[in-house]
């Protein structure tokens, strides 16, 4: 398959480049930008796109391209782009000067074409780009050509057509940059890659190698949580090897209302699946979980009854079925690549909804996801007819409502916590806001205050509605609703749901605060 490679170079935007290549039709991976050049060669690429990265070339230690990467590309005649970072890094490792500007140039400015280039093609010779910068190419080595400026950045792209070297000190992959999408095309053309990468093929593939892997034999089990990826993972499974594959779904008592019922609903039922197993564990959970306030005791308390329910259930059904060979996961693109930007929160997150097996258990793991993104993986869920409802579904943590009831879990307080949770959805839906906004959860506050209603004092526990808008969770701003709605809710909870008299709205963003409260 024919793919365009990222080199990461610790750019926030790494993860984006990729996607917004892989919509334009041609496949892409990312790699660090200290991977062996033989890991590169191996990837057999039809170009290289340099990421953007926080560095200065003249920081102690500053990433830069192995020695014989210029050799290896100009040798092979593999187009380059540079971008912010890699824009600099080009011009300076074959010879050129970069300088500190006077100023940071951070935002929207306007670019004005010098020649109309390849790269360049159908701009006008004005255009808004997106600009987030310290240093600036001030010298080009011979052979390249400025091909763009801006006020205050003299080479703000160039070109080397001969040897098909490209550098922007923009970012072409940000919506910001008005005919981004257009330069990254213009890319693609200049790189001759035939633009057929498909989800549709993609689908088809994914299936005929999971036939071909399980044979007609062998079975898989898989978690299933209802998530996105999860119920993508058994669709594949369930069109490639129907009844081999066994399914556990877990009760762990920390679920949404009505979670459990949904999920056998519409996969045993709609679905028509017929090896699913429900695990009705909320009592052990609940019990490993009495009187444990600390978050990461509860994350590991869920974590590892999940995983001895899971074995239990497997060790059950290998009795049955001595043919399962499998297990299925459904791992995604980004929890595998971790760039140097997002690694720090993606390690956080992972340790916690990966499910790890004990040693000694001899599944070989199948990921048919790996090489997907959130979005593509929506994609094929649409495709294969799962509900809207499920595909566009917020994310919901592993560990569960457990990490929304701040201190001890019991359940009452989760009955509390999943009413109100139940009115905050239903009225955000009916608002029709829920689809731009990243989460919108309550969280159960183990506070009592005073209370008046109708001629009763009350005193009960007060309810905290979060709301983000976040593109990664990596950042997140708190949602700025109307006023009418928040009344609403919050009326709505007070009025019917037993146990809390007060509601109060998190107008925290992310950092400092995080998005979950344990
Ligand atoms: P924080 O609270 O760190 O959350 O700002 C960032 C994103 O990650 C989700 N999250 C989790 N997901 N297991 C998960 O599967 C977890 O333990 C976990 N903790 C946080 C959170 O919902 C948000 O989208």
């Amino acid at each position: 398959m024919e793919k365009i490679i990222v080199m990461d170079f610790g750019g926030q935007y790494c993860h984006l480049i990729t996607r917004r290549i892989r919509e334009l039709g041609v496949f892409t991976e990312i790699i660090s930008y200290d991977a062996d050049l033989n890991k590169l060669i191996e990837l057999k690429p039809k170009a290289i796109i340099l990421s953007g990265g926080p560095s200065s070339i003249y920081d102690d230690g500053s990433p830069k391209l192995k020695k014989n990467f210029f050799k290896y590309i100009i040798e092979n005649k593999i187009p380059v782009l540079g971008i912010c970072y890699g824009h600099h890094l080009i011009i300076h490792q074959l010879g050129g000067k970069i300088e500190p500007h006077d100023y940071k140039e951070y935002g929207k400015t306007s670019l004005e074409i010098i020649e109309n280039v390849t790269l360049l093609k159908s701009l006008n010779q004005d255009e808004i780009v997106w600009m987030s910068h310290g240093d600036q190419v001030t010298d080009l080595p011979e052979g390249f050509n400025t091909l763009a400026k801006t006020k205050t950045c003299p080479i703000a792209a160039f070109g080397n057509e001969g040897k098909k070297l490209y550098g922007v000190q923009f970012h072409p992959e940000v919506g910001h940059t008005s005919k981004g999408k257009i330069i990254l095309e213009n890319f693609i053309d200049i790189t001759g890659c035939n633009r057929d990468w498909k989800l549709e093929n993609w689908i088809d593939k994914a299936i005929e190698q999971i036939k071909k892997k399980v044979g007609p034999e062998k079975r898989v089990i898989l978690g299933l949580s209802g998530g996105v990826d999860s119920s993508v993972t058994a669709m594949l499974f369930h069109k490639a090897i129907d009844d081999r594959l066994h399914s556990i779904f877990v009760n762990n008592g920390v679920l949404r209302k009505n979670e459990e019922n949904e999920v056998q609903e519409m996969f045993r039922d709609k679905l028509g699946f017929s090896n699913f197993h429900y695990i009705n564990a909320e009592e052990l959970f609940l019990d490993r979980l009495k009187n444990i306030d600390d978050p990461e005791e509860k994350r590991k308390i869920i974590g590892h009854t999940f995983i001895k329910v899971f074995e239990n259930k497997t060790i059950e059904l290998e009795r049955e079925y001595p043919n399962i060979k499998y297990l299925a996961q459904g791992t995604i693109y980004p929890d595998r690549v971790e760039t140097a930007a997002t690694s720090k929160s993606a390690a956080k997150i992972k340790s916690h909804h990966n499910l790890t097996l004990p040693d000694d258990m001899t599944l070989e793991i199948i990921e048919p996801l790996k090489d997907l993104y959130k979005d593509e993986v929506r994609q094929i869920g649409l495709k294969f007819g799962l509900p809207k409802d499920l595909i566009y579904r917020h994310p919901f943590p592993g560990p569960g409502l457990a990490v929304r009831i701040v201190g001890i879990i019991n359940k009452e307080r989760l009955d509390i916590l999943r009413e109100a949770d139940t009115i905050l959805i239903e009225e955000i839906k009916k608002a029709g806001i829920y689809d731009d906004l990243w989460q919108a959860f309550c969280v159960f506050l183990p506070l009592k205050t005073v209370g008046i209603m109708g001629d009763y004092r009350t005193y009960d526990y007060i309810c905290s509605i979060r709301i983000v808008e976040s593109l990664d969770a990596m950042t997140a701003n708190f949602a700025k609703i109307e006023w009418d709605l928040l009344e609403r809710i919050g009326t709505r909870i007070v009025n019917e749901v037993k146990g809390i008299n007060r509601v109060v709205y998190d107008i925290s963003n992310k950092p400092p605060s995080t998005i979950e409260y344990e």
